[in-house]
């Protein structure tokens, strides 16, 4: 074996040679605690071994350790200054022309979509909505069947339904889908919450379409809820008119409508009167020339729906409505195709 000496020296010698390639202060500071670490460094086991060596041979060893640990600390310490002095050159190097102008910052903005569910989430917040979201990705049961419309039903056909396949796989009972439109959060929230209830549910939503200027296949919805002890189809009017004086201005009108959905029971439909011709010129993109742009669908909760989720009709009653956000960007801002909206191009983008 190795006498001490010549371990020491071996030790030395490997240091002399790797130290200095070494371009990081991290790996400097590694090869000290391997060396001279005071728990495991080799050279400080070669320390304690010294200690139980005989006594004639004690003091060459000592001496030959602490000269060991001199040049490594040293050789150490020069690195370590060299590598910060090569920091600092080079960064000296790096000239920068001060007095040049700054570039501009260049500053995002919302997304028209994002800017009107916000504008949404506000208003029926001024009434006491409070905003929350759900899935996309949906049943059959909350999209369709816990809304009275069951397989077959001819409703189906008004909603182009976009079935996803499970990746971990597909249970034929709960099939799945791109929800086509946010009225099962209705179901959701009366699952989970007793009245009274006042929410609003922004949110994305798919369907088949064939797109066109008023039409695409991912969509925005803001859905809403209230369910409580007295309420008539007078609040809900009077919830969706305040919704369009604040959105349009006391000059806007508002139409209602009888219409037909399978989970309200009376059901209407509600538009708002077109604030780009008010009415006025037949050929106007934005109202198709009637003066009137549909927004919404409503009606009272249908008592079916109270029962499947619990709820007692005879004490509960609510009113229910849905309507499209980019629809309401689009009138907004007078923007006349829903494809610019996804098209993600900064010249309509920037134009908010
Ligand atoms: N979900 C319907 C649609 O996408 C709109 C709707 C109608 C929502 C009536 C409602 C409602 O909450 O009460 O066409």
């Amino acid at each position: 074996m190795a006498s001490i000496t010549e371990r020491i020296r071996d030790l030395v010698e490997a240091a002399e040679s790797q130290i200095p390639t070494m371009r990081h202060a991290g790996a400097l500071e590694a090869q000290r605690v391997r060396l001279l670490g005071r728990d495991h460094g080799l050279l400080t086991a070669i320390f304690t071994e010294i200690g139980s060596l005989p006594k004639d041979q004690r003091a060459a060893a000592g001496q030959a350790a602490n000269e060991a640990k001199r040049r490594i600390e040293a050789l150490l310490a020069r690195e370590l200054a060299a590598l910060d002095a090569d920091a600092v050159e080079s960064n000296l190097k790096q000239r920068e022309d001060l007095t040049l102008p700054p570039r501009p910052v260049r500053i995002g903005r919302l997304h028209p979509v994002t800017a009107t569910i916000r504008e949404v989430s506000r208003i029926f917040g001024t009434m006491g909505f409070e905003t929350i979201e759900g899935p996309e990705i949906e049943t059959d049961y909350y999209n369709f069947e816990a809304l009275n419309i069951p397989p077959g039903h001819p409703a189906r056909e008004k909603w182009d339904t976009l079935w996803v396949s499970n990746p971990l796989g597909d249970d034929p009972k709960m099939p799945l889908l791109g929800r086509t439109h946010t009225s099962p959060m209705q179901v959701r929230v009366m699952e989970k919450r007793q009245p009274p209830i006042r929410v609003v549910i922004p949110g994305r939503c798919y369907r088949y379409e064939a797109t066109d200027a008023i039409h695409e296949s991912i969509l925005h919805q803001y859905e809403g809820l209230a369910i409580d002890e007295s309420l008539t189809m007078a609040d809900l009017k009077g919830v969706l008119y305040s919704f369009a004086r604040q959105v349009f201005g006391s000059k806007s009108n508002v139409r209602f409508r009888p219409d037909y959905f399978p989970f309200t029971e009376p059901s209407a439909e509600i538009a708002f009167s077109c604030v780009i011709c008010d009415g006025k010129d037949p050929r106007c993109h934005t109202c198709g020339g009637d003066g009137w742009i549909e927004a919404a669908g409503c009606g009272m909760v249908h008592p079916d729906v109270l029962r499947r989720v619990g709820y007692d009709p005879d004490r509960y009653q609510g009113f229910a409505f849905g309507g499209g956000i980019e629809r309401l960007a689009m009138v907004i801002s007078g923007t006349p195709d829903i494809r610019l909206f996804a098209q993600n191009d900064l010249r309509f983008l920037e134009s908010f």
